[in-house]
Order: C-alpha cells, then sequence, then structure tokens
C-alpha cells in the first residue's frame, strides 16, 4: 500500500532548521525560522512564564481531565481581551466567539473549515506574499478559489496599497480576505491607520469576509494594544471577522501550542451556537486542546504584576529587534552594497523581506552557511552583536558578484 511513498520536504522552514543544526561550519548562522533568539544566539523562555510554569506544575488541585472542546474559559476570557481590549463594545455585547485551539495554525484551520463547509464560502483572497502554510490550511479545508491581492511592491520595497485595493475591489461578495493583524509573514511591512480603514471600506461595500492572522501581536512595535489597533478597528466598524490568536511569538510559547479562534459577529443570541457548531470540526481533529500552555496564559494575563513583566520583556525583545535592524542597515550602507536597503528598518517585527532573489538566497545557504528562505525572508532576531558583521558582509558580496 505504500509502495509509491516518496521523501518529500513538508515545510521549507522546519528543513532550513534541520540542515542549519547539521551544518558544522562555525559561523553558521540561521535567519530562517521565525523563532526568537537572545544576543547570545539562545531561545528565550521568558521569566515570567517560566515562573507561571512552576506554578501550574505545582498547583496541586490542577489535573490532565480533558478541557471542554472549546478550550480553558480562563485562557479564553484573558486571550479575548488581549486581542480586543477589554473596553471592547463587541465584548461588552457579547457578540464574540472565542475558542481556544492548536495555536494558530489550528485556528487558521478552524476558520477555514468553518467558512468552507459551513458557509460554503469558496474563493479566499491571500495578500501576495503571505505565510507558506496559509495556501495549503484552506485547501485541506476545502477552498476552491485561490487568489491573491497585490501587497509587497518588489522593485519600490513596500506595500503596493492602489493595486491592493484595485484587487480587492474586484473580489466577489462573500470572498475571505486574509490580512496579517500586525508583523506581516514574510514581509514585514504592516499598513498604515490610513491604509487599513481603505482596506476597510472595500470590505463593507464588497460585503467580503475578513480573517485577521494575529500571529505576531506586541511584536510589531512592543505594545501588544498599538498591534491590535487594526481588528479592534474592524471590529468597531460592525464587520463581521475571524481572527487567528497565537502565543508562539509574543510568550516564546511555540511548541506548547497555545491560540484561539475569535469570532466577531452582530448577532449575540447566535454565539452559543456557533461555538457549538465549530466543534463539530474540533471533535474529529484533535478533539479538545491541550491545557498546559493555556493554564500558562492565563497567569501571565490574569494578573496585572505577571502582566507588567511580561511586556517589560516583550519590550526587551522588539527593541533588540529593532536595533538589529538598524545595525545591518548600517553595515550594509557603510560597506557600500548595492541597491537600497532602507526597507530594512521600515518592517517590523520578526521577519526582513530582504529583496535578495532566489539565487543570492542559495549562495548565501551554500557558500555562507547563512540560513534564510527562498523568498529572501530574514528573521531579524537571529542576528546579534557577534554574526551581524559576518552576515552584512556576506550579503553585500553576494550582491556584488
Ligand atoms: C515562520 O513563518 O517562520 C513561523 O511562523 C514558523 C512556521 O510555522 O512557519
Amino acid at each position: 500500500a505504500f509502495a509509491d511513498v516518496k521523501l518529500v520536504i513538508p515545510a521549507e522552514i522546519f528543513h532550513l532548521t534541520k540542515l542549519y543544526q547539521e551544518d558544522k561550519h562555525e559561523k553558521k548562522v540561521n535567519l530562517g525560522v521565525g523563532a526568537y533568539r537572545t544576543e547570545d544566539n539562545k531561545p528565550l523562555v521568558l521569566p515570567i512564564v517560566k515562573k507561571c510554569e512552576f506554578e501550574v506544575v505545582n498547583d496541586l488541585t490542577l489535573n490532565h481531565e480533558y478541557l471542554p472542546m472549546s478550550g480553558n474559559p480562563d485562557f479564553i476570557k484573558v486571550a479575548t481581551e488581549l486581542l480586543l481590549g477589554s473596553d471592547c463594545k463587541a465584548l461588552q455585547e457579547k457578540r464574540v466567539a472565542a475558542v481556544q485551539t492548536v495555536s494558530g495554525t489550528s485556528a487558521c484551520r478552524l476558520a477555514a473549515d468553518f467558512l468552507a463547509k459551513r458557509l460554503k464560502r469558496r474563493a479566499v483572497f491571500f495578500p501576495d506574499p503571505t505565510w507558506e502554510n496559509h495556501g495549503e490550511i484552506f485547501k485541506h479545508a476545502g477552498f476552491k478559489q485561490f487568489k491573491n491581492y497585490a501587497y509587497w511592491h518588489k522593485k519600490r520595497r513596500q506595500i503596493d496599497m492602489s493595486k491592493l485595493l484595485v484587487d480587492l475591489a474586484s473580489a466577489t461578495e462573500g470572498s475571505v480576505v486574509l490580512l496579517h493583524g500586525s508583523a506581516h509573514n514574510p514581509t514585514g511591512m504592516d499598513l498604515t491607520k490610513k491604509q487599513w480603514k481603505q482596506v476597510a471600506e472595500v470590505i463593507k461595500c464588497n460585503n467580503l469576509f475578513p480573517i485577521i492572522d494575529t500571529a505576531y501581536q506586541g511584536f510589531a512595535t512592543g505594545d501588544p494594544d498599538r498591534d491590535a489597533w487594526a481588528i479592534r478597528y474592524f471590529a468597531n466598524q460592525g464587520i463581521e471577522l475571524m481572527a487567528a490568536q497565537s502565543f508562539s511569538k509574543n510568550m516564546g510559547l511555540y511548541n506548547e501550542r497555545v491560540g484561539s479562534l475569535v469570532t466577531i459577529i452582530k448577532d449575540p443570541k447566535l454565539v452559543p451556537a456557533l461555538i457549538s457548531e465549530q466543534m463539530l470540526y474540533v471533535r474529529p481533529n484533535y478533539s479538545n486542546p491541550p491545557a498546559f500552555g493555556s493554564r500558562v496564559v492565563a497567569k501571565v494575563l490574569g494578573d496585572k504584576k505577571n502582566k507588567e513583566e511580561w511586556l517589560k520583556t516583550l519590550r526587551e525583545m522588539t527593541d533588540r529587534v529593532k536595533t538589529m535592524r538598524k545595525e545591518l542597515l548600517q553595515k550594509l550602507q557603510k560597506l557600500n552594497t548595492p541597491g537600497r536597503w532602507d526597507h530594512i528598518v521600515k518592517q517590523r517585527g520578526m521577519f526582513s523581506f530582504t529583496g535578495l532573489n532566489e539565487q543570492q538566497v542559495a549562495r548565501l545557504i551554500k557558500e555562507k552557511h547563512i540560513y534564510l528562505t527562498r523568498t529572501g525572508r530574514i528573521n531579524i532576531c537571529g542576528l546579534n552583536t557577534k554574526n551581524i558583521d559576518y552576515v552584512a558582509e556576506s550579503i553585500c558580496q553576494i550582491v556584488k558578484e
């Protein structure tokens, strides 16, 4: 039965990590997977997360009973408030249906399942480019029409706003539009408030359905409230929407798989029914979500002092990323690297879409042992004061040749 199975590479991003780990070169640098690294090139367990983990482990009242299929209510409450703000009108009017998911990926998948199978949506619009997994998720859920709306202007290295609006205006009524709430992956380039307002207008006029992927709340500016501006604006405009939330990046809980799907609707009476119907897609998929990470997040966000400590670390992480952006730009300019590079400091979050082409990327990997995706995306968190000169010199040399 298995005779024709073939070895494939299911995800470039994890393949790059493997190649990096196997590489013995002393100067190797991993700018691939979107995960934070300290100045010493180490993964960071946030101190407040560690403290709350101990508390969860030592809480003898807790057990390993199944969570409800919709997840841990304490987690859902604080996570939803973090996303929408506690003064959110939709929350006060009880128009928000939130369920815990197996991080952002399964939040996207649940959204896609529900939209395709229950609401019979067929067309989805993704920004060009988008996270490599989005297309697969929507394909597996049953979407049939995959379209791109313009986002990144390759030559100008900025958002192609006029084309973006034209593309969305051409979307037929009921189409699903995927948006990145903040710290767009892979470009690192976010819409301004004025541009978000324009997008909201088109969405309302054409009666499109937005899904806002919020995998990086807090990672763009260091302030989760500022990073949630767009989704809160959409909610205040009375737009029905879904949001995929993740705590992988902003709490460094990558392998705990903590997230949620938040659906904002017009009629509060429908919330229980909506959640119950979403469970029809959860049950045959993962049945119910894991508890541990959700308990940790509930402790971090559920206590004022803990939350402050988390915000402090979040700012430290984003500040380090901003410093690395500035230094990389300065070094590339000092080396007289051909081309313009100032987009590096205009971009936000973990990533920079450098503009390096596939050939240049292949050479950086092969000759310089610097790992990055073939789209030219680099994870700025992988830079530190010890490797940044080597990275800048390598980029400069490859671009010149
Ligand atoms: C990334 O884009 O590097 C991360 O979101 C990890 C992933 O799952 O792709």
